[in-house]
């Protein structure tokens, strides 16, 4: 095979992001260029990600990055064998950035475009870190996000359960409002939960048990936020006894549901070690880290994690995919369109 390179956009929620990816021609990857712009301050006062000023901003800073990401590599356009963006799903103004400079690029230096799947980007992220063979099993959960999926090759994801209501990262955020923790909801409530007993208020366990692999995490949201509106003046100790109770109980119903997927993926590729790969932002919680680890000890499976740089939204996974789709031969046309909805 011969080498390609591939620069890849991303800004389908509040990452603005450039990379450039090159597969060598003994199938070595190599990230060349990894570069992210953050929105957190513009949205933190609101308290989530505001769908036009993460929009705006992506428009601002698109183009920046994506000369940025030339310059680290040392490369110029002409040297790309084609431009890769994220073309949904997502917030579709902020899709729509990163999808049109794409455009715009392939179009001038006459390259080809290719309109990713950012959950293709995310199932392939672990590639970026080194050698993982297919099949393996993915977690993917994040703020938009809480899918298992089986990688059985490029292009050839089963998947095995997602949520049927709020995201995990979503959870954690929605909480951490409720309680006054700030955002992102997640790292905040991680520190509150620090010494906080666990065991105090009782919550539900997410469909625990049930067939399947789906997960539901808005059951949980609303009795954290019950048991929060009936106390009266809540106390330090309140807060982290909360916050540890919640993230305990989204801890265990992630494990619990993993625990499920693995024993459907033994079942389909045999017996044997297989890799149970976490991303995603909430792969960052040390609390559901452990409870991932022991859920995949008990079934056999080796849990590993990609680098927290290419776990949360980036641009390295994007130009991954991009170069992976290239390598089949599948490009698209200008006329990709940007997607709010898009099913890996
Ligand atoms: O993957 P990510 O950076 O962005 C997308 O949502 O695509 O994930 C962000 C999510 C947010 O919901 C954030 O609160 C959550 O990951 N998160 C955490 C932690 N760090 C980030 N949740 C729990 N504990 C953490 N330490
Ligand atoms: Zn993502």
């Amino acid at each position: 095979a011969q080498a390609l390179t591939v620069l890849g956009l991303e800004s389908s929620c509040d990452e603005s992001a450039a990379a450039i990816v090159r597969r060598n021609a003994d199938g070595r990857i190599e990230v060349l260029a990894d570069c992210v712009l953050g929105q957190e301050d513009a949205h933190a006062p609101y308290g989530g990600v505001v769908p036009e000023i993460a929009a705006r901003a992506h428009a601002e800073a698109m183009d920046h990055l994506a000369r940025r990401a030339l310059a680290e590599s040392g490369l110029v356009l002409d040297d790309m064998d084609a431009i890769a963006a994220t073309s949904g799903p997502g917030l579709v103004g902020g899709v729509m950035a990163a999808l049109m400079t794409a455009k715009g690029l392939a179009l001038g230096a006459g390259k080809p475009l290719i309109a990713v799947n950012h959950l293709e980007g995310h199932a392939l992220s672990p590639r970026l870190s080194g050698a993982l063979v297919f099949p393996y099993l993915l977690l993917l959960v994040s703020g938009g996000h809480t899918q298992l999926l089986a990688a059985r090759g490029v292009g050839d994801y089963q998947r095995l359960g997602s949520t049927l209501d709020d995201a995990a990262g979503e959870a954690f955020d929605k909480t951490a409002k409720v309680m006054g923790l700030g955002f992102p909801g997640g790292p905040a409530l991680e520190r509150c939960a620090k010494d906080g007993d666990a065991s105090r208020f009782e919550l539900p366990h997410p469909l625990a048990g049930r067939p399947g692999c789906d997960f539901s995490f808005a059951g949980l949201k609303t009795a954290a936020r019950q048991i929060w509106d009936g106390l009266d003046t809540p106390t330090d100790k309140d807060r982290a006894d909360l916050a540890a109770g919640v993230q305990a109980a989204i801890a265990r119903s992630l494990a619990e549901r993993s625990g499920r997927a693995m024993a459907q993926f033994a079942g389909e590729f045999g017996p044997g070690s297989h890799t149970f790969v976490v991303a995603g932002g909430v792969a960052a919680n040390t609390a559901v880290r452990t409870a991932l680890e022991a859920e995949a000890a008990e079934h056999g499976f080796t849990l590993s994690a990609p680098p927290m740089k290419w776990c949360t939204d980036n641009a390295a996974m994007i130009a991954l995919a991009g170069v992976e789709r290239l390598a089949r031969g599948d490009t698209d046309g200008l006329d990709a369109p940007a997607r709010a909805r898009w099913p890996l």
